[in-house]
């Protein structure tokens, strides 16, 4: 196993953005047209890691295509939390084979979570011989280095070592759209939830420097940018191991004084780890938005226990509606798992219990996805189908209609939404958020993107509004 790395040195980076440099002058004298396409499952962290992606092919002098048949480098960014979202990662790679054949030199990158479970990575080694370059997370700081061995033909390049992971500052990044940003503020985890593959394939828990995160949102501030998501496998440990310890309430405190950044977002939380502070700093700020994503998995406290998830239903219950209490206009949204090894129709009725009570504003149901090399696909009472699938739908059911009703508890009222952009699909509309994360549609044309309008959630259809600016 490699040593462990805290930080990518600076000189590194530049090292890399150079070799983008002559990767662009090789593309230069093929006369290519340098487009590339870059197709990402997953998580808000990848959709980060994606933007870094692009960054280092926008200097490479690429531009970029949805076309995967204009497409000159495809790079295919997976995820690993499910089985459903490998299979469609594989059958996608696998029609890539057509692209392939129609433009030869077609360079096929496949990177990200999936790719750094061994048996992947060979599983794309013996089957899919059309990929050219196969790297984890913990490379991704180094991908131009690794795209220059392919282009250079040194044959098909795999870079998946087991690593704890560092941090790595400085990558070009390329947003899309000004008025949002992601940043990650730490990386990996800590918390080996038994179902889960995040630490092993990300790593353990890293932070950033503060200085650099207000570093990065001070330039999105004077790009224009409005609102900063900040993200984290577990935002509430933030900063614990750093060597200036610095709390996540304390960060948000200090990312709220910028100007120009009118609003904060973060996720996600672990219940067991947030904290009076953080709730205190939530209630007196004008920009944390009124939303927060607390993952249950289960209400069950035998299940949560087998999970590791290191809380009670009833602390889950006691911190979610002192929440509540303590900020009454809250969203609060959730990640429940149905399926668990061992999971009861009486440990069903716990979480049926729980969302009864926390009445969440979305929640985002999952079956539970055996992942090898987690504990708990280990753990012998493994469920039947058809009792997940009946016990999924009644979850499901009782999430929508506590999530209607919640949604729909402002109609009428006038809130504050920030625009976000022009709607693709009706003319003459714009779509915007409320600070309480709910959609609204209205009237409007590209001069308001970007700005925080009063609107009238004149009718709520569902789970989002339509309204008109006041
Ligand atoms: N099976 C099903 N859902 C999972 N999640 C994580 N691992 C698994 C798994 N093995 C869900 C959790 C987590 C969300 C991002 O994905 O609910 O909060
Ligand atoms: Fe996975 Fe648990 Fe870490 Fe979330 S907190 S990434 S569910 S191990």
């Amino acid at each position: 196993m490699p040593a462990i790395r805290k930080t990518i040195d600076e000189t590194e980076i530049l090292r890399q953005i150079e070799i983008c440099g002559r990767i662009r002058a090789i593309k230069n004298s093929d006369s290519q047209a340098g487009l590339a396409l870059v197709d990402t499952y997953g998580c808000q962290q990848n959709e980060a890691d994606s933007e870094k992606i692009r960054g280092y092919l926008a200097e490479m002098g690429y531009g970029f295509t949805q076309d995967e048949f204009a497409a000159d480098i495809i790079v295919v960014n997976t995820c690993a939390v499910r089985e459903h979202a490998e299979m469609r990662v594989l059958g996608n790679v696998g029609a890539l084979n057509h692209t392939k054949k129609a433009k030869p030199g077609q360079i096929i990158c496949v990177c990200g979570c999936m790719v750094q479970q061994e048996h992947m990575a060979e599983k794309i080694r013996r089957s899919y011989p059309i990929v050219d370059l196969v790297f984890g997370p913990h490379e991704l700081w180094r991908f131009p280095e690794l795209l220059l061995r392919v282009i250079e033909k040194h044959g098909r390049v795999f870079a998946t070592e087991k690593d704890d992971g560092a941090v790595a500052e400085n990558i070009p990044l390329r947003r899309d759209g000004k008025v949002k940003a992601w940043l990650s503020i730490m990386y990996g985890c800590n918390n080996f939830c038994t179902y889960c593959i995040v630490p092993y394939v990300r790593g353990r828990e890293r932070s950033r420097e503060a200085a650099d995160i207000l570093k990065e949102c001070r330039a999105l501030a004077a790009d224009g940018c409005k609102e900063i998501m900040l993200l984290g496998q577990n935002v509430n440990s933030y900063g614990k191991n750093l060597d200036d310890p610095i709390t996540f309430a304390q960060l948000l405190s200090q990312v709220e004084e910028i100007d120009g950044i009118e609003r904060i977002r973060f996720m996600t939380s672990h219940p067991k780890d947030l904290s009076p502070d953080l709730i205190r700093v939530m209630k007196e700020s004008s920009k944390i938005c009124r939303h927060l994503h607390l993952p249950l998995q289960s209400g069950s406290t035998e299940i949560l226990r087998r999970m590791n998830r290191r809380y009670t239903k009833e602390q889950y219950l006691e911190l979610a509606l002192r929440i509540r209490e303590e900020i009454p206009d809250i969203a609060l949204t959730t990640d429940i798992i149905v399926g668990f090894p061992g999971e009861t129709e009486r440990d069903i009725e716990d979480t049926l219990d729980v969302i009864r009570q926390v009445e969440y504003d979305n929640a985002f149901t999952f079956i539970y996805s055996k992942r090898s090399g987690t504990p708990a696909a280990d753990y012998p009472e493994q469920v039947s189908e058809s009792f997940i699938q009946e016990q999924f739908d009644r979850v499901l059911k009782l999430v929508q209609d506590t999530a209607r009703k919640r949604v729909a508890r402002y109609e009428g009222q006038v809130m504050e939404a920030l625009i976000e952009e022009v709607n693709e699909s009706s003319e003459g509309l714009v779509t915007g958020r409320l600070s309480n994360n709910t959609i609204v549609h209205l009237p409007g044309d590209a001069s308001l993107v970007g700005s925080i309008v009063p609107v009238r959630l004149s009718s709520c259809k569902g789970f989002y509004y339509l309204g008109e600016k006041i």
